[in-house]
C-alpha cells in the first residue's frame, strides 16, 4: 500500500467511521460497580461506516437470515398518487458482534407496531430511517437472536439521492422493487449495505391474478379466499440492495440451462415479444460468462421484464430486472453483474466501478462474440472522447466519484475502459485469471479497488501502481495505454 491516493482513500473511510460513531449518542458503560469483569454494554453504530451513505446499514450486529412474511395490497388503479398497503412480518436471525444495550435496523416510511427479541416483546423507537431496539436481556457479543419485527405501512414511489425512482416503487399493477444503493429499507427492516450479506426466504401474499416475484427458487404457490401466496427462498447470501419483490401481472416462464441451472423468468403480458426476445440468449450468455468469470454463482438465474419503468435495469440478484426492455446489451451488462457486484460486491460504495466497468465490459465482450463491435473496439470509442470533453468526462475519478456520481456514465465506461487497458497491460492469460480469482477470492463478500490493485499485481507480478493511479485515481484522461 505504498500509493499516496491509495492511503488517503484508506484514512477517508476511517475517519467517516470515527464520524459516524460520533453520531451515535456514547456508550454508557454500564459495568456493575465492583465487578470490573462484567460486560460493558454499549449501542451498536447507526450506520456500517460507508462515507458516501454514513446512515446506511448498521453496526454491532451481523445479519444471518432475513424471513419475510409480505401481505400487499396494491394501488387502485385510480386516483393518483399511487399508493398500496404492506404489511409485514420480518423474522431477522442476528449475531450480536458486541455487547449491546442497542442496535438499529434500518426502516424507511413504514411502521414497526412490535418487536420481539428471543421471544420476549422489546422496546423501540423510530427515529427517521432508524428503527432502534433495546434487547432485553442484552445481547452479549457471539451470541444469536431472533428479532421478528411487524411493520406496515402506506407505499408510495420513493426516491434515491438523485430523485430516481427505487425502493418499493408502487405501480399500477403492483411494485417494481429495486434498491440500489440504499432503498431496501424503503421495504423491509434491514442492514441496508453490502458488508452484511445474507440468506432470504420470501412468503408474499398478493390478491389472486397477481405474481409475486423474488429471488431464488420459487418453492410454492397457494390460493384461497381471493389472495395467492408466493413462496421463494434465496439461499445464496445477498447484499440487501439486491433483494426483490416485484409484483405484477407476469407470465412465468420456467426451463433450465442445459448445463441443469433453474431459469426463472416474469414477464408482463402487455409488454410485445420483441421487448424480451433477448431473454432467448440467456442459457448462451451463461455459458460465455462462466468461461471468462467462472461458475455461475447462485442457484438459479431469471429476468423480471416489468410494463412500468423506473428507468434503468437493475441485477436484483438471480433474478434482474428490467424496465419494459430488456434489450441484448442490457441482458448481458446485468447477467455479468451476478459475478460482478452481486457475488463480490462493492466494500463501499466508492467501489461501484468494479459493478459497473465490469458488467460494462463484459457487454462489450459479448458484443463481440455476437460478430459486433469488438472489446477493441468499444474501448477506441470512450478513447476518441477528447482529454478536455466538454461534459467532464474525464473530470469524474472513477475509484471515488462521489455519492451522486454513482451511476454516472464515466462509472461505466471508463472503468470498463480501465480493464480493456488492463488487459492489454497484462496480457489475457493474466486478465482472466485476475477475474477469476477475484470472483473465488472474494465471492459471497465485498471487495475494494484496494484489493482489486492488489489482486492485479499479485496474479500478473506487475507493479500497477502507476497504472491504476492513471485510469481510476485521477480526474484526467490517461495520457497512454
Ligand atoms: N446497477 C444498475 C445497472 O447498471 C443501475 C442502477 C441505477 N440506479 C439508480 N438509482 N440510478 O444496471
Ligand atoms: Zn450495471
Amino acid at each position: 500500500m505504498s500509493s499516496r491516493r491509495r492511503r488517503t482513500a484508506l484514512l477517508a473511510v476511517g475517519s467517516a467511521v470515527a464520524a459516524a460513531a460520533l453520531l451515535t449518542a456514547p456508550a454508557v458503560a454500564v459495568a456493575a460497580p465492583g465487578d470490573p469483569a462484567s460486560p460493558r454494554y454499549a449501542d451498536g453504530p447507526e450506520g456500517a461506516g460507508d462515507p458516501y451513505f454514513p446512515l446506511a446499514g448498521n453496526g454491532g450486529t451481523d445479519v444471518l437470515h432475513y424471513d419475510l412474511v409480505l401481505d400487499y395490497t396494491p394501488a387502485p388503479p385510480e386516483p393518483a398518487p399511487l399508493e398500496g398497503h404492506l404489511d409485514g412480518i420480518a423474522t431477522i436471525d442476528i449475531v450480536a458482534m458486541q455487547d449491546l444495550d442497542r442496535f438499529n435496523l434500518d426502516l424507511r416510511g413504514l411502521t414497526a407496531s412490535s418487536v420481539v427479541v428471543n421471544g420476549l416483546p422489546v422496546s423501540f423507537s423510530q427515529v427517521d430511517n432508524e428503527l432502534v431496539i433495546s434487547p432485553r436481556p442484552k445481547l452479549k457479543a457471539g451470541t444469536q437472536a431472533q428479532v421478528v419485527v411487524t411493520y406496515v405501512g402506506t407505499t408510495i414511489q420513493p426516491t434515491d439521492i438523485e430523485g430516481a425512482l427505487y425502493g418499493w416503487v408502487t405501480t399500477r399493477d403492483g411494485a417494481m422493487v429495486v434498491s440500489e444503493p440504499d432503498g431496501s429499507a424503503t421495504w423491509f427492516p434491514s442492514n441496508d449495505h453490502p458488508t452484511d450479506k445474507a440468506t432470504y426466504s420470501f412468503e408474499i401474499t398478493v390478491p389472486e391474478g397477481l405474481v409475486a416475484v423474488a429471488n431464488g427458487l420459487l418453492t410454492g404457490s397457494s390460493t384461497s379466499d381471493g389472495k395467492t401466496t408466493w413462496t421463494w427462498d434465496a439461499p445464496d447470501p445477498m447484499a440487501a440492495y439486491l433483494a426483490t419483490a416485484s409484483v405484477g401481472d407476469y407470465v412465468l416462464n420456467q426451463y433450465e440451462t442445459p448445463g441443469g441451472l433453474p431459469i426463472i423468468d416474469a414477464v408482463d403480458p402487455s409488454r410485445p415479444p420483441s421487448s424480451s426476445a433477448a431473454l432467448a440468449l440467456t442459457s448462451d450468455m451463461i455459458a460465455f460468462f462462466e468461461e471468462r468469470f467462472g461458475p455461475y454463482p447462485f442457484v438459479s438465474y431469471g429476468a423480471i421484464v416489468d410494463d412500468d419503468s423506473v428507468g434503468y435495469a437493475l441485477e436484483t440478484q438471480t433474478r434482474s430486472f428490467f424496465s419494459r426492455n430488456a434489450r441484448e446489451g442490457t441482458v448481458a451488462h446485468e447477467l455479468a453483474h451476478q459475478w460482478m457486484g452481486d457475488q463480490v460486491s462493492p466494500y463501499r460504495w466508492a467501489d461501484i466501478w468494479l459493478n459497473e466497468g465490469w458488467a460494462t465490459y463484459a457487454s462489450w465482450m459479448w458484443a463481440e462474440h455476437r460478430g459486433g463491435d469488438t472489446a477493441q473496439q468499444s474501448f477506441d470509442d470512450v478513447m476518441a472522447i477528447p482529454a478536455d470533453d466538454p461534459d467532464g468526462f474525464w473530470d469524474v475519478i472513477v475509484a471515488d466519484p462521489s455519492p451522486l456520481g454513482l451511476f454516472v456514465d464515466p462509472v461505466y465506461d471508463r472503468g470498463a475502459a480501465t480493464l480493456h487497458a488492463l488487459r492489454l497491460e497484462i496480457g489475457d492469460d493474466a486478465f482472466f485469471e485476475l477475474a477469476q480469482t477475484w470472483v473465488e477470492r472474494f465471492g459471497g463478500g465485498t471487495a475494494s479497488t484496494h484489493d482489486f490493485i492488489a489482486l492485479a499485481e499479485e496474479v500478473s507480478g506487475q507493479d500497477l501502481e502507476a497504472f491504476f493511479d492513471a485510469w481510476v485515481y485521477t480526474g484526467e484522461k490517461p495520457l497512454s495505454w
